[in-house]
């Protein structure tokens, strides 16, 4: 049952609030003796006063305690009150304390999978951000830093492998059948940073010499029989302990490196010190059973949980409100060292497009929050796109402006200054502004405004002085909370173009003629500025703004004929690709309006023109090509309408992807010939560049009026060479008529049903189907013996697949995909309400959706919240949603 139900309103946090902790706890020993309905955990805690008080409260939900001692005398009842929360109070405690604490849990009762759970029969913990406290009574909070050793018994047969943080430090045999392991860390940390694993594990061992010669047993523990799957996760934490090296300095400082997989996971992976815990989605890879996404998901993943050894766990937060200050700084380095290992410009616009998908929405809706939040009901529900990719925007454009030497210098100082420290985001800004020199303070409202600031530009040209004057105005929408915003310091990396494409030298008036660049990055700090750039001849320039997407933020006032000329001529891709996007859209936009005045969709001249062009140089670049024949999403384009209209954004969107598929069909149909794979699998950047082109050919060929597109999926998809063909082929069949539709599904479902990652694609690609029947089909699946509510994997393949990737089912006017989602969300919140609240955020965009819909999402929404016993987050998402 769930742990967090609450009867009254629940209380918000406030980060002003913040005071330091009350006791300090210097060591933790944990024992753990371990039973799957019956987890005995003894915790000795070295405390020490730290406070004007003596009364001392801990952290608890959950447990049962069975004893209590303070400096070995056991605590007489009247001493030690519950909390309402399900934590202890035990007046009139020493300056200086040995507190012995012991604890029952049960790990199979727990389907919140936070604290100590089991999987498959084997056990994992997840901590972050509160799960400790379901382990043993603690103060936990991540600015209390502690030493812990921890002994862990188990039964052997059922138990051969016992892994905790830090280094092996001792084990043996115990009568019975049982035996033991000990572990030591030497770091202090936080609890949030503690893990324990244990069971029937294989490991898949390598191991890594850091460069001052330490020597790194590396380990990743997983199922038997997913050993052959672990080689890429394994290349991968070698790349990124080499990277963190040489871009960083930055070693690792264990003698062991675990990694353990578990198919039960509220989230992506976990940075556990020294024992990092991994869902399996981000593990596991073999070239059958997993996609090109899913390698580059890996190597991005497991980068990321490495990283956060020193910026996270060396150096931590001082509270949750500070959550960005590791995140966003963190996701900064996996996406830095991702560009490094494959393509840079379309890592880069592939992370610029899933900002724009999933962070971009969340700023202009209910949850709106800035990447450093201000209050919170529920910490869970702040492990949001805006704390993790916005922040990493934030860190990316602080290199920008700071320049990537001082920027170097800035992470040192960080680290030198905050090593084994709990600290705030002014201890990371200060860093780099101490190293740089350069003021940064204006820079903070960055962390502190929520919202997307929109820019608008205009210029103007002198034929007569070859004067170009660019005005660029910027405002941030209001948001709950905060209805009038501050200027932010904007970096604008930009160039201007002559008629030809060629860079023109950027020579700003009072600069002298000699060393003009071709490319520069001007500071926009207030609402509005003018940039006057001299000696630009007598030819009206283009201005290519943004580029490598240098600020996050919503750029206007481009017309179509300057994103047609950028898209095809400037040197910088990400505007090139952006300008593509930014036509299609205005095109599409103009095309729905169109469509509401009974006008049906036919392909724009200029949008095939742009395609054409494309497809023309789509050799030279394959995976650009394919990013770029990839039409804005339906929810991109909602976005830009006051009141969306997603019946027909799909049907344009749709009757377009039919047009360029045929207009375009014997191209596609030769790239698809052409760039067959050769040789063996292989994953890297070209590689899977050239499948991704190849699919999108056929993606389009599958849509065309007429031609061989569904006979290429059919073979493609009985030849089965990899994952990502195998996939990209049923995808064209399951969103088609297609006869082998329903033989196809099957099959795929006969061969891969004993592997659960697989056949969550299975369920995604149902869910995610444009048929006109998805909806239905959904319902269906829910009720699928292979669906488990108690699996956060299997529960986002099919209901938050659906929910947030078809907007066009999930918004039918039935309201009939609104009550999908709420039924879901009422029967897992008493389950695993972390995973409750965030499937939830799709119903709370109702103000962008027409009266009628917007009725029936509230009336959910209601329905919802009226639920006896719903879990805090869920309630705080809820009503947010409703205010
Ligand atoms: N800290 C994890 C990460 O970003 C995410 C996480 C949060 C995992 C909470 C589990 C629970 O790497
Ligand atoms: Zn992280």
């Amino acid at each position: 049952m769930t742990a967090s139900t609450t009867a009254s309103t629940p209380a918000t946090i406030r980060r002003e609030d913040y005071t330091p902790p009350a006791f300090l706890v210097d060591t933790v020993e944990l024992h753990f003796a371990l039973h799957p309905t019956a987890t005995r955990v003894r915790a000795r805690l070295a405390m020490r006063r730290n406070g004007e008080s003596h009364d001392l409260e801990l952290d608890g939900e959950e447990l049962m305690l069975l004893s209590a001692s303070i400096d070995g005398v056991a605590l007489p009842s009247y001493r030690v009150a519950s909390l309402p929360s399900g934590g202890l109070r035990i007046e009139g405690v020493p300056d200086s304390f040995m507190l012995e604490t012991l604890v029952e849990i049960s790990p199979e009762a727990n389907s919140e999978l936070s604290g100590l759970y089991l999987s498959g029969g084997n056990y994992f913990t997840q901590c972050e951000a509160e799960g400790f406290r379901r382990i043993t009574f603690f103060p936990d909070r991540p600015d209390v830093m502690s030493r812990y050793s921890v002994t862990i018994e188990a039964e052997k047969t059922a138990c051969p492998v016992l892994l905790s943080n830090g280094n092996p430090a001792g084990g043996g045999e115990l009568p019975d059948g049982r035996h033991w392991a000990k572990w030591e860390d030497p770091h202090p940390k936080p609890s949030y940073l503690f893990a324990l694993v244990a069971g029937d594990l294989v490991a898949v061992r390598d191991s890594f010499t850091t460069r001052s010669g330490r020597e790194v047993a590396l380990a990743i523990y997983v199922r038997q029989g997913d050993e052959d799957a672990c080689g890429h996760a394994m290349d991968s934490l070698k790349a990124s302990m080499a990277w963190d090296e040489t871009e960083y300095g930055l070693e690792y400082d264990l003698d062991v490196f675990n990694i353990a997989a578990v198919s039960d996971f509220n989230m992506g992976a976990m940075e556990n010190k020294g024992l990092n815990v991994f869902n399996t989605k981000y593990i596991l890879a073999r070239p059958d059973t997993a996609t090109d996404a899913d390698y580059e998901g890996i190597e991005t993943v497991v980068a990321h949980e490495y990283f956060h050894n020193w910026t996270g766990n060396r150096v931590t937060c001082r509270d949750w409100f500070q959550l960005s200050l590791k995140e966003g700084l963190t996701v900064f380095r996996d996406q830095h060292f991702s560009e490094f290992m494959g393509s840079a410009a379309v890592k880069r616009l592939a992370n610029v497009r899933r900002l724009r998908a999933a962070q971009f929405p969340e700023d202009a809706g209910p949850m709106a929050h800035p990447v450093r939040p201000d209050s919170y009901v529920e910490i869970n529900n702040f492990y949001t796109a805006t704390v993790y990719q916005k922040g990493s925007e934030v860190v990316r454009m602080m290199r920008e402006l700071i320049g990537p030497a001082s920027f170097r210098k800035g992470m040192d100082l960080y680290i030198a200054r905050h090593d084994n420290q709990a600290v705030t985001i002014e201890a990371f800004v200060g860093a780099m502004q101490d190293a740089s020199g350069i003021d940064l303070s204006r820079f903070a409202r960055w962390y502190a405004q929520a919202g997307t600031p929109e820019v608008t530009v205009s210029d103007s040209f002198d034929e007569a002085t070859g004067r170009y004057t660019l005005s660029l105005t910027q405002s941030t929408p209001p948001t709950p909370g905060q209805p009038t915003k501050q200027p932010v310091p904007i970096p604008v990396a930009m160039g201007l173009l002559g008629p030809d494409g060629a860079a023109l030298p950027l020579r700003l008036s009072g600069e002298n003629a000699a060393e003009a660049p071709e490319e520069r990055v001007l500071l926009l700090e207030e609402a509005k500025q003018d940039f006057v750039f001299e000696g630009l001849g007598t030819q009206r320039p283009v201005p290519s703004l943004l580029r490598g997407y240098s600020a996050p933020v919503k750029l206007h006032g481009l017309g179509l004929e300057t994103l047609g000329f950028l898209a095809a001529k400037d040197s910088d891709p990400f505007v090139r690709w952006e300008s593509a996007q930014q036509y299609a859209t205005a095109e599409m936009l103009r095309l729905v309006a169109a469509y509401r005045a009974g006008q049906e969709p036919t392909l724009p001249d200029g949008l095939a023109g742009i395609f054409a062009a494309v497809l023309e140089r789509a050799e030279q670049d394959p995976a650009f090509a394919a990013e770029a024949l990839a039409l804005p999403s339906e929810d991109f384009v909602a976005g830009q309408m006051r009141i969306a209209d997603p019946e027909a954004i799909h049907l344009v969107r749709q009757a377009l992807r039919r047009q360029l598929g045929t207009r375009f069909a014997s191209r596609f149909a030769a790239l698809h010939d052409s760039l067959a794979d050769a040789g063996p699998y292989r994953t890297d950047g070209d590689s899977i560049g050239r499948r991704a082109l190849r699919n999108a050919a056929l993606t389009y060929l599958g849509r065309a009026d007429a031609g061989d597109g569904l006979a290429r999926a059919r073979v493609q998809f009985a030849a089965g060479a990899n994952m990502t063909d195998v996939l990209a082929a049923l995808r064209v069949l399951v969103d088609s008529e297609d006869p082998a539709r329903e033989d196809a599904l099957a099959a795929f479902h006969a061969s891969w049903r004993a592997d659960p990652l697989v056949l969550d694609k299975w369920f995604t690609l149902q869910a995610v189907s444009t048929r006109p029947d998805t909806l239905a089909a959904v319902q269906a699946l829910a009720k699928h013996p292979d669906f488990d509510l108690r699996n956060p994997n299997r529960v986002r393949s099919l209901v938050g697949a659906f929910a947030a990737g078809n907007p066009a089912q999930f918004h039918a006017t039935s309201g009939e995909g609104y009550r999908f989602l709420a039924e879901m969300v009422i029967a897992l919140d008493p389950v695993n309400a972390q995973v409750a609240a965030r499937i939830v955020s799709p119903l709370g965009d109702w103000k962008r959706q027409s009266p009628d819909r917007a009725a029936i999402m509230r009336a959910e929404l209601e329905r919802i919240l009226a639920l006896p016993g719903l879990s805090k987050g869920t309630f705080e998402k809820v009503s947010k949603s409703l205010a």
